[in-house]
C-alpha cells in the first residue's frame, strides 16, 4: 500500500537519498515546536502505517502546544539497545520462533528483528567475573557468547557488540550513534530507546533517547512503537559567558543543580540560548547523563556546530556534509543565531552560565564549600573563628608565625597556610577528560612563563586510568606536570592520597615548631578526612587545575584576581588568568587528541574483533543447535514445563487482589520504599501504589507488600516470606529475586477464592515478573485466572474436595509439573513433590484460546508472535 505521507518525501544529494519533510505539510506549528518533538513528529510520519501509528497521532504531535501531557502517541526509535541481561530473553525467543516457524514449512530466516538491534554483551561479564564460581562462570559465559554471535550471524538487524568493548554506555557514544541514519536510500534522524540506564547520555548528541524495561524493548524489536504521554519539554536556555575558572565538572554540576530545584519530573528538557555553544560534546552527555538526578526523561541538546565538530573525527567530509543538509531541511539544526526561531516550551528555565563559579570544599569537612574568589578571606576566618568545623582558633600574634626550614640546601619559610601537600587524582567526579587535560595545559603554560612548584611540596599525579595518561601523553602535557613534580604514581582510587610519599621531615619540624595550620590541596572526591599526613590540618578538595594553581601558588590564602600565582627568576608576576587554557583551547585539544584516539581505538578494535570472540565456534544453521543440557541458553520451551519449583507464598483462603497487588500507600519498611529512597525520594514524596502503577520496579516490588497477607510460612499477617534454601525471612521482593538468581521457578499455594475482588492491572504481571510460574489454589476468581493465563501463569485447580492440607503438603518440598505436549482444555496433569508425593489438578485452560496464549507465554508474546 502506497504510504499515506508520500507527498511528503524530499530528496537530497540529486535525487539518490530521500526523505520526509514535515515542512511540506505547510503547518505552521510545526516551527515552533520543541526539537525533541520534531523528532517524535518525523518518526510518526515515517512509520504511519494506520495501524500502530495512525494519522490522529501525527495530528496530536503536530497539536502539542494543546495536547502535552494529555494525547498518548507512538515513537518508534531509529535502532534498540540491548544488554545482555535483557538480550540473552529477547534473542531467545526470536530464536525460538524461527524453529517454530520452520515446523510450520515457512522459511526461517524470515524471522529477524524489524528494527535494529544493537546488542551488547559486556554487562553481565563483568559481574560474572566478581562472582565465586569462576571457572563455571566462564564455561557458562562461553554458551551464551556462542548464542550471540550466532545471533549475529544469523539475523539481519542484529549487531552484537562481543565483550571488551566498554560499558554498553560508552559503545553507545562512541561507537553506535550516529545522529542520523541512512537505510535503503531514506534518511531520518537517529533515536534509541535502550534497556541502560546510561541510554539517556545520547541527547547531548542530538539523538533522541531513552531507557526502558525489557518487555518494551522486546516489542520494539519486534517493530511495535513506545506508547507515551506527549511530554512537557522545558526549555533550558543558557546565557551569560562561562567564568574563565570553572571546569566542565563545576558547569555540569551547577546545572544539574539548577535542574533538580525546578522540578522537572518526568519532562523534557530541551537546550537552547547562546550560551549553549560553549558546551562542548562531553560536557553535553555528561549532563544528559545526569537526567535520574533530576528526574527528567531526557535532556536533549539539539544538533548544533558543536555536534557536527565531534563527529569530524569519525565521519567524512561528504557525509557531514549531508547530514547537516538533511538537519536544516527539516529544520532540527541549531544556530542560536535568530532567538525568533527559538520553539516555544511548555516553560522556559533561563540559567545564567557566570553564575556557575567555582568551589572548593574544605578545611575539614568536604561538604563545606568555599568560592574560589573568597577563598582568601575564608581561610583568615578559619583561623580566627574558635576550632569547631571550620575554626582553627590561632591567635591575632601567632597568625603572623613565619617559620624557616632547610630542604635540599635552600632556606625556605612555611606560614598558616602554606600548601605542603598537592595530588591532582582523576577519581570519579573527574572522568570528564576536559578537567585533567586543563590541569595539563596549565602545568604546560606555568612551565612556559618560568613559574615553579616548590620542591618541599609533596605533589603527585593520580590519573585514574591508563587512558587517562594515554590522553594525557598524546595532547603533551604529561611532561610539563612532571616539570612541576607532578609525576605518576599509580592507577585508580585505591592508589589515593593515602599512598603519597611521608613529607620531608624539615617541613614536619616546621609544622610542629610553629603550630601551623599546613594545608593539603587534592582534587579527589573521597578519603577526605585523616587520609592525608597527621600534620596537615586543613584539607581542600579542588578541581585538577586548582590544585595545581595552588601549588605553585604555595599557600591557600591567595587571592587569584589581586595577587600573582608567582614570580619567575627574573622578577616578572604572573597572574593566575595569565596562563588560564582558554575554553576554547582545551576544546580544541579535547577533540583533536581524546576523541579521535578514541573513536579510532575503539573503531580499529570493533574491526578486528578480540581472540577471545573471534575464536569462539558458532555453528552457520539458519536454526540455532539448541543444547537442552545448557542452563544457560534453553529454548523457551512452548510448554515450558515447571521443574523442582519452590512455594514462594503459602496462602489460606480469599486471598484477594488487594493482597496480590495493594493499591495503598506505599509503607516506609518495604521494598518499593527500599528503591524509592534509593532514587532520593523522601517517604512524603513516595505516594500510592494505585499512583505508580507506571513503574514496573516499584509495582513489582509492590506485590504482595499487603500488609493484611497471611503467609502460612509466617506466623504472623505482614508483606514477608520464607526464603525455603536459606530458612531467611525476606520481603516478598527480596525472597523472589533470589530464587530468580538461583534459577529456581516458583509456585504459589492458595485455598478457595484466589484473585477474588477488583481488577487490577498488576495482579498477574506483578506475580510475573517475580518469577511464579503457576498458582495451585482450591478455587479462582474467574476473572483473575484469565489474567493469570494472559500473563502466561498457570491456574492449576485442587481436585474437588483436596486441599494443601488434605495432601498433607508442607509446602516446603519442590515441585515438578511436566506438561504433555498438547494440552487441551481443562487437562488434568500430576505434580510431584521432592517428598516423593504426587497429586493432581486441573490446568484451568477453559478454551482453546487460553492453551493458546498460554503455549505462547502470555497474550503479550502471542500478540508479538502473530505479528512476525
Ligand atoms: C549573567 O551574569 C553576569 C554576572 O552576574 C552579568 O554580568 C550578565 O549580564 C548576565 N547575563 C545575562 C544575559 O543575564
Ligand atoms: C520523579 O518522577 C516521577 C515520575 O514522573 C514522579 O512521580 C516523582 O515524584 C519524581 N520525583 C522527584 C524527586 O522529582
Ligand atoms: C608517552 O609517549 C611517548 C611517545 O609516544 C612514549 O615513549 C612514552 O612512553 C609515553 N609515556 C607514558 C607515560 O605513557
Amino acid at each position: 500500500a502506497e504510504h499515506p505521507y508520500n507527498h511528503l518525501t524530499d530528496t537530497l544529494d540529486n535525487g539518490r537519498i530521500k526523505f520526509f519533510n514535515p515542512q511540506k505539510l505547510n503547518d505552521p506549528r510545526y516551527d515552533k515546536l520543541p526539537l525533541s518533538i520534531r523528532v517524535l513528529l518525523e518518526a510518526a510520519i515515517r512509520k504511519c502505517d494506520g495501524l500502530y501509528t495512525k494519522k490522529e497521532d501525527i495530528q496530536s504531535i503536530l497539536d502539542w502546544q494543546e495536547q502535552q501531557n494529555k494525547a498518548e502517541v507512538p515513537f518508534s526509535p531509529a535502532r534498540v539497545l540491548l544488554q545482555d541481561f535483557t538480550g540473552i530473553p529477547a534473542m531467545v525467543d526470536l530464536a525460538a520462533m524461527r524453529d517454530a516457524v520452520a515446523k510450520h514449512g515457512v522459511d526461517p530466516s524470515l524471522v529477524n528483528p524489524r528494527c535494529p538491534t544493537d546488542l551488547i554483551v559486556d554487562h553481565s561479564l563483568q559481574i560474572d567475573y566478581t562472582l565465586k564460581n569462576q571457572e563455571m562462570e566462564l564455561i557458562r559465559n562461553k554458551e551464551r557468547l556462542q548464542f550471540f554471535k550466532w545471533c549475529s550471524k544469523a539475523f539481519k538487524n542484529v549487531n552484537v557488540v562481543p565483550p571488551d568493548f566498554g560499558a554498553v554506555h560508552q559503545v553507545n557514544l562512541e561507537y553506535l550513534s550516529r545522529v542520523v541514519q541512512l537505510n535503503e536510500g531514506f534518511i531520518y534522524p537517529d533515536s534509541v530507546v535502550g534497556t541502560d540506564s546510561h541510554t539517556t547520555m545520547v541527547n547531548g548528541l542530538g539523538i533522541l533517547g531513552w531507557g526502558v524495561g525489557g518487555i518494551e524493548s522486546e516489542a520494539v524489536m519486534l517493530g511495535q512503537p513506545v506508547s507515551l504521554t506527549l511530554p512537557q519539554v522545558v526549555g533550558c536556555k543558557l546565557v551569560g559567558s562561562i567564568n574563565p575558572l570553572s571546569t566542565s565538572i563545576d558547569i555540569v554540576l551547577g546545572i544539574t543543580k539548577h535542574l533538580r530545584q525546578a522540578g522537572i519530573a518526568g519532562k523534557f528538557v530541551e537546550f537552547f540560548g547562546p550560551g549553549v555553544s560553549q558546551l562542548s560534546a562531553a560536557d553535553r552527555t555528561t549532563i544528559a547523563n545526569m537526567c535520574p538526578e533530576y528526574n527528567a526523561t531526557v535532556s536533549f541538546f539539539p544538533v548544533d556546530q558543536v555536534t557536527l565538530k565531534h563527529f569530524k573525527t569519525i565521519s567524512d567530509q561528504e557525509k557531514l556534509e549531508l547530514l547537516e543538509s538533511y538537519m536544516k531541511a527539516i529544520k532540527l539544526f541549531q544556530s542560536y543565531e535568530d532567538p525568533s526561531e527559538d520553539p516555544h516550551y511548555s516553560e522556559v528555565i533561563e540559567i545564567n552560565l557566570s553564575s556557575m563559579v567555582s568551589y572548593v570544599s574544605g578545611p575539614k569537612r568536604p561538604q563545606d564549600r568555599v568560592a574560589v574568589s573568597s577563598m582568601k578571606e575564608d581561610f583568615q576566618s578559619c583561623l580566627d573563628e574558635k576550632v569547631g568545623f571550620k575554626g582553627f582558633h590561632i591567635s591575632k600574634e601567632k597568625q603572623e608565625t613565619r617559620v624557616p626550614f632547610l630542604h635540599c640546601g635552600q632556606e625556605y619559610k612555611l606560614a598558616h597556610g602554606s600548601v605542603v601537600i598537592a595530588a591532582v587524582i582523576s577519581c570519579t567526579n573527574n572522568c570528564n577528560p576536559s578537567v585533567m587535560l586543563t590541569a595539563g595545559l596549565l602545568a604546560k603554560k606555568a612551565v612556559e612563563a618560568g613559574l615553579v612548584v616548590k620542591p618541599y611540596i609533596r605533589t603527585s599525579l593520580a590519573p585514574g586510568s591508563g587512558m587517562v595518561t594515554h590522553y594525557l601523553n598524546t595532547s603533551g602535557v604529561l611532561p610539563y606536570f612532571s616539570q612541576l613534580g607532578f609525576e605518576v604514581i599509580g592507577y585508580g582510587c585505591a592508589t589515593c592520597v593515602g599512598n603519597t610519599a611521608p613529607l620531608p621531615e624539615a617541613v614536619v619540624d616546621a609544622i610542629k615548631q610553629g603550630e601551623l595550620v599546613a594545608c593539603g590541596v587534592l582534587s579527589g572526591n573521597r578519603h577526605f578526612e585523616g587520609r592525608l599526613c597527621e600534620c596537615v590540618r586543613a584539607n581542600y578538595l579542588a578541581s585538577p587545575p586548582l590544585v595545581v594553581a595552588y601549588a605553585i601558588a604555595g599557600t591557600v590564602g591567595i587571592d587569584f584576581e589581586k595577587e600573582p600565582l608567582g614570580v619567575t627568576a627574573v622578577g616578572k608576576e604572573v597572574y593566575l588568568h595569565d596562563i588560564w587554557p582558554s575554553r576554547e583551547e582545551i576544546q580544541q585539544i579535547e577533540e583533536d587528541t581524546v576523541i579521535s584516539s578514541v573513536f579510532k581505538d575503539l573503531g580499529e578494535r570493533m574491526e578486528k574483533g578480540n581472540t577471545f570472540w573471534n575464536n569462539i565456534e558458532c555453528p552457520d544453521s539458519v536454526l540455532f543447535p539448541w543444547d537442552q543440557k545448557s542452563t544457560y541458553i534453553r529454548k523457551d520451551s512452548w510448554f515450558p514445563s515447571i521443574e523442582n519449583a519452590h512455594a514462594l507464598l503459602f496462602l489460606g483462603d480469599k486471598v484477594t487482589t488487594d493482597h496480590i497487588s495493594p493499591a495503598g500507600s506505599i509503607a516506609r519498611v518495604s521494598a518499593a520504599a527500599k528503591y524509592l529512597l534509593s532514587k532520593r525520594l523522601t517517604p512524603r514524596e513516595f505516594n500510592s501504589y494505585g499512583a505508580r502503577r507506571g513503574n514496573d520496579a516499584v509495582m513489582t516490588r509492590g506485590t504482595f507488600a499487603s500488609i493484611k497477607l497471611q503467609n502460612r510460612f509466617i506466623g504472623k499477617p505482614g508483606p514477608k516470606t520464607l526464603h525455603i534454601p536459606s530458612g531467611q525471612t525476606l520481603d516478598v521482593f527480596e525472597a523472589a529475586e533470589r530464587y530468580q538468581r538461583e534459577g529456581i521457578n516458583l509456585i504459589i499455594l492458595a485455598g478457595k477464592d484466589y484473585g477474588s475482588g477488583n481488577s487490577r492491572d498488576w495482579v498477574a504481571k506483578g506475580p510475573y515478573l517475580l518469577g511464579v510460574r503457576a498458582v495451585i489454589a482450591e478455587s479462582f476468581e474467574k476473572l483473575h485466572k484469565n489474567q493469570l493465563v494472559g500473563m502466561g501463569i498457570m491456574p492449576l485447580e485442587f481436585l474437588p474436595g483436596q486441599n494443601a492440607d488434605s495432601l498433607e503438603l508442607s509446602g516446603k518440598e519442590r515441585f515438578t509439573i511436566t506438561l504433555p505436549d498438547s494440552l487441551s482444555p481443562r487437562e488434568q496433569l500430576t505434580v510431584k513433590t521432592s517428598q516423593g508425593k504426587s497429586f493432581v489438578v486441573t490446568a484451568l485452560f477453559d478454551t482453546e484460546l487460553d492453551v493458546n496464549f498460554f503455549r505462547h507465554g502470555g497474550l503479550l508474546r502471542y500478540v508479538a508472535r502473530t505479528l512476525l
